[in-house]
C-alpha cells in the first residue's frame, strides 16, 4: 500500500494549498483464478481483487477544469470538463478522460472541476488490469466527491464502455467488474451475460497465490484478442443452424455443444469454441471443489485451463508456457496457469507456503534459461474492490 502522507505532500507540492480537503481513493488490480476468454462469450469468470492497485488523491476546484498528474508518468494535463476528446498524445490520461466522457454520455453532471493525482502500483502491461484500476477509481472518486449515487456494478459497466468506446480496446467486463466489486479474501463468481455474481470465500490456508510476471511485452495482444473474439462469433453463426436464437457461446451446455460442433465449418474455430464451453464448465467445477475444500482438485482445474488456452485457444506463447511448465515441477504447487488475455503478462500458481522461496528461485532460473527474460514474483493476498481510504 502506498504511503499516504508522502502522497499528500506530493499533491500539495504539485497543486499548492493545504492537504485538508484532499480525499483518497483506491482501486485494486485483479488476478483471474480461472475462466479465461469466457467473459465476452457470456460465460463465467472467477477473478479476485489484489491488495495493490491505483491510489487516487482528489480535491475539488472552483472552476470546470480537470488537472491530471501521476507519480508514474511525467505527462500532466489541465483540461476543461466540457471539452473531453480522445488524443493519442495524452497517453495514460485518456483513461480518466474516457470516464468523464462516459459520465457525460450518461447525463451525469459534474458541477465543478477537480485536481487529481494518481499513484499506480501495478506493473504496466503486466495484464493485472492497471487500466481498469485507473478507470474504476476515477469513476468512483468523481461520483463520490460530487455527492452522486454510487453503484459499483454500474461503475464496472461504464468503465468497460469507456475502455471499448473511448480507448478503442474491445475487452470484456471481467477486469472492471473485479476491480469495482472485489472483497477481501473472496473471489467473484461472475456470470458475464447477466452480471449476477456471488462472492466466494477464498482462503487457501497453507497455500499462497503466487503471480509470476513474464515481463514479456504483450505485443500482439490487441490484434490476437480481437481475432479470438471474431472466431467465437463465427462459431456462434455456424451453430445457429441448430440454435436459431443463439447469440453467445456461453448459452450452450457442453452436451449441446458436443452434439452440434460438427456444424462449425472451420477446424480452428471449432477448437476455439471447445475451449470456451469447457472453460465455463471448469469454473463451475471449481466452485464445487472449493466448497468441498478440495484445493488439489482446484489446482488440477487451473492446469486444465492453461493447457486448453495453450492447445485449443492458442493464446499462451513460449514465455507463459515456460513459466507454467517450470512451476509444475516444484513440489507443493497444486496448479499453475496463465491469467488475463495471454501472449505475455502473468501466470498465477497455487503454492504451499513452505515452497514459495524455492518456487521463486527455481521457476525464475528455469524461466530465464528458457527465454532469456527475468521474471518477477508477487505473493499476493486478495483485497477489496474500489473504496475511499480514511
Ligand atoms: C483481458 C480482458 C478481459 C478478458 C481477459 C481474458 O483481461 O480485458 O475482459 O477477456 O482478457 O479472459
Amino acid at each position: 500500500m502506498a504511503n499516504l502522507d508522502q502522497l499528500k505532500q506530493q499533491f500539495v507540492e504539485l497543486y499548492g494549498g493545504s492537504d485538508n480537503e484532499i480525499r483518497v481513493y483506491h482501486a485494486p488490480g485483479r488476478v483471474n483464478l480461472i475462466g479465461e476468454h469466457t467473459d465476452y462469450n457470456g460465460g463465467y469468470v472467477f477473478p479476485a481483487a489484489l491488495t495493490f492497485g491505483t491510489t487516487l488523491l482528489l480535491r475539488p476546484r472552483p472552476d470546470r477544469m480537470l488537472a491530471l498528474a501521476s507519480t508514474n508518468f511525467e505527462l500532466r494535463g489541465l483540461l476543461s470538463l466540457d471539452a473531453i476528446v480522445y488524443d493519442k498524445k495524452d497517453d495514460w490520461m485518456n483513461y480518466p478522460k474516457g470516464i468523464v466522457n462516459e459520465l457525460h454520455q450518461r447525463g451525469v453532471q459534474l458541477s465543478s472541476g477537480f485536481e487529481l493525482l494518481y499513484h499506480g502500483e501495478i506493473p504496466n502491461g503486466s495484464g493485472l488490469s492497471s487500466s481498469a484500476s485507473i478507470e474504476v477509481v476515477t469513476a468512483y472518486a468523481l461520483l463520490h466527491a460530487a455527492g452522486l449515487p454510487i453503484d459499483t456494478v454500474e461503475i464496472a459497466k461504464l468503465a468497460q464502455r469507456s475502455e471499448n468506446e473511448f480507448n478503442g480496446v474491445q475487452c470484456g467486463i471481467m477486469d472492471q467488474f473485479a476491480v469495482a466489486n472485489g472483497r477481501k479474501d473472496h473471489a467473484i463468481l461472475l456470470m458475464c451475460d447477466t452480471l449476477e455474481y456471488d462472492l466466494i470465500p477464498f482462503q487457501p490456508g497453507a497455500y499462497k497465490l503466487v503471480i509470476g510476471n513474464t515481463n514479456k511485452r504483450r505485443g500482439l495482444v490487441d490484434s490476437k484478442y480481437n481475432e479470438r473474439r471474431s472466431e467465437c462469433e463465427r462459431a456462434v453463426a455456424d451453430l445457429r443452424t441448430a440454435f436459431p436464437e443463439l447469440t453467445l457461446l456461453g448459452q450452450l451446455s457442453l452436451e449441446q455443444f458436443n452434439a452440434n460442433k460438427h456444424l462449425i465449418a472451420d477446424e480452428t474455430v471449432r477448437r476455439r469454441a471447445q475451449h470456451v464451453v469447457e472453460e465455463i464448465g471448469r469454473v463451475l467445477q471449481s466452485i464445487e471443489v472449493l466448497k468441498a475444500g478440495d484445493l488439489a482438485a482446484f489446482g488440477s482445474l487451473m492446469n486444465g485451463s492453461h493447457d486448453s488456452l495453450r492447445d485449443l485457444y492458442e493464446v499462451t506463447g513460449k514465455e507463459l508456457d515456460a513459466m507454467v511448465e517450470a512451476a509444475r515441477t516444484i513440489d507443493g504447487v497444486l496448479g499453475s496457469r496463465m491469467t488475463g488475455a495471454g501472449f505475455g503478462g502473468c501466470t498465477v500458481s497455487l503454492v504451499h507456503e513452505n515452497a514459495v522461496e524455492q518456487f521463486k528461485s527455481e521457476v525464475g532460473r528455469k524461466y530465464t534459461e528458457a527465454t532469456g527474460l527475468i521474471a518477477d514474483f508477487y505473493v499476493c493476498s486478495i483485497g477489496n474492490g474500489v473504496e475511499e481510504l480514511a
